[in-house]
């Protein structure tokens, strides 16, 4: 069975760099045989997190992503930077989804959707670094939740220059080095299973 891969961005802008490169990533991944989800973080609703709130129920759509991410050995991330680190969004959804459910014994386990994923992490950003320092943060949280890190990344940076009007990218090395991250997810992720 081929190796399930998914496919997300720490951004919803509509015109978003990070949505463009999972776009290029998924295309890839498929092209390389992964079957891979891609998914929008727009089409789930998630409130910032709140003990409070969680304490009345783990909103509905946070068990769907948990379930989804479950299901995902790998992942591929595409991070922007705000700040020099990553974003709300992404941090919002990586508390919620890392957090234990209360009323649930089967999704008790801290980090259940987490433990155990190869993930490989890309970034873009209008900027010349390409967002690497979202991905300097973004890295040690993924290690601290016991994900297996990908030690190759990918920083496009000048995002603005960098995809055709149809979002896919211009420059064959940049595809290259898309590629080559999840390369070493795939791999990686097949040999875990093994
Ligand atoms: C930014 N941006 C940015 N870019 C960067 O390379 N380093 C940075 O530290 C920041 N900081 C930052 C803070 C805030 C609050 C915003 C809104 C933006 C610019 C950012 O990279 C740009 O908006 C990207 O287009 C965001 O990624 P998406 O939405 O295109 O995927």
């Amino acid at each position: 069975t081929p190796p399930k891969l998914l496919v997300f961005a720490g951004s919803t802008r509509l015109a978003s760099f990070n949505r463009k490169l999972a776009h290029t990533a998924a295309e890839l991944a498929r092209a390389a045989g992964a079957d891979v989800t891609h998914i929008e973080l727009a089409d789930f609703d998630i409130p910032i997190y709140n003990a409070d709130l969680e304490a009345r129920g783990t909103p509905p759509d946070v068990m769907k992503l948990k379930q989804i991410m479950f299901e995902h050995p790998a992942w591929i991330i595409c991070s922007p930077e705000y700040n020099g680190s990553y974003t709300a969004l992404l941090k919002n959804t990586i508390d919620w989804v890392s957090s234990p459910v209360k009323s649930d014994p089967a999704w008790h386990e801290g980090f259940k959707s987490f433990t155990g994923k190869v993930v490989g992490v890309l970034s873009a950003s209008p900027g010349a670094l390409g967002g690497l320092r979202s991905q300097s943060h973004l890295v040690p949280l993924l290690l601290n939740a016991q994900c297996w890190v990908a030690p190759k990344a990918f920083a496009l940076g000048r995002a603005g220059e960098a995809f055709d009007a149809d979002n896919q990218l211009l420059n064959e090395a940049h595809r290259k080095n898309v590629q080559a991250v999840i390369d070493q997810v795939l791999f990686a992720s097949a040999r875990l299973a093994a």
